[in-house]
């Protein structure tokens, strides 16, 4: 019996379709190398190669053919029975709380928004905060999902990965920093920072990095959101760090580069979690199985 998990099948079926695995990366939000990797796992489980390198181009293996035949049956008889399942214990309506991070609403509400097109009789609450705040409502038990990147560890929780980010440093493409090619973390310490306020999981991800590498910066100007620090930097007031989500409208337009240094980006996953001993609603269990499913953002 091939012991594959479902999410192997699937990375599988994106690098199949998409004929590449940087494309497939880029489709699942994951790195290239975690989807190699795991498509490398389910090769050596069934002690065979499923795709071939000719050239430039990459294609499946006979025993790769076969594999995608049966993804594709597997992966339809899955939504069925998805279907079959809600038929049998009644509509997936009412509400549905969800605590999530600040970045996140770069691009939860997509998700949220294809789910409702299928669901519409739920009845979404979405309650925004930094990532201390969302550990609190956690503690309390006030939402059935919570969506954040750097799990707690000290509350029985059961989370699953489902998205790939990346931190980056950022400033207006008019800072020095900006023109000065590659940077080694330590040619920064003397830059302005400007860092979220304590509590925020970015700062703990940018302070950690900082830390790792035995350096503590002192943030020049603390401000309360994410928006707050792209506008302070687009005022050249100093360098900022974000997730790429939040920065895709400022990079495209060229208001806020990325600083190219050493180390950097810091690569994490967003993970949607519930509590250990939650029962979750039709509505609660159905949108985690969407996001984990999902392969990217609905955009
Ligand atoms: P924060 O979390 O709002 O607590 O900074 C967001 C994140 O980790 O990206």
């Amino acid at each position: 019996m091939i012991r594959a998990t479902l999410q192997q099948l699937r990375l599988f079926e994106a690098v199949a379709r998409n004929g590449s695995f940087t494309r497939a990366a880029e489709e699942i939000h994951l790195s290239q190398p975690a989807v190699s990797i795991q498509v490398k796992r389910l090769e050596e489980q069934i002690g065979a190669p499923l795709f071939e390198m000719i050239g430039k181009r990459l294609f499946l293996t006979d025993i790769g053919r076969e594999m995608h035949a049966a993804c594709t049956d597997v992966f339809a008889r899955l939504e069925g029975l998805e279907e079959r399942i809600d038929a049998l214990r009644g509509e997936v309506v009412g509400p549905l709380r969800l605590g999530v991070v600040t970045t996140t609403k770069y691009f939860l509400p997509h998700y949220l928004g294809a789910f409702l097109r299928r669901y519409p009789k739920v009845e979404p609450q979405f309650k925004v905060t930094n990532r201390a705040s969302v550990i609190q409502r956690m503690q309390e038990n006030q939402d059935d999902l919570y969506v954040l990147s750097t799990l707690p560890e000290e509350i029985d929780i059961r989370s699953q990965p489902f998205l790939g980010d990346e931190l980056v440093l950022f400033a207006s493409p008019n800072h020095p920093a900006a023109q000065r090619g590659r940077l080694k973390m330590e040619d920064l310490l003397e830059e302005r920072f400007l860092f979220r306020e304590p509590g925020s999981g970015i700062r703990m991800a940018l302070e950690g990095c900082l830390n790792r590498k035995g350096y503590q910066i002192a943030p020049y100007l603390e401000l309360g959101s994410g928006e707050a620090i792209k506008q302070a930097a687009m005022a050249g007031i100093g360098i900022g760090m974000l997730s790429t989500y939040s920065l895709r409208l400022e990079l495209d337009t060229r208001n806020l580069v990325i600083l190219d240094v050493e180390g950097l980006p810091i690569r994490r996953e967003w993970h949607v979690v519930h509590l250990a001993g939650k029962r979750l609603s039709l509505a609660a269990e159905r949108f985690r199985d969407f996001l984990i499913e999902s392969q990217g953002i609905p955009f």
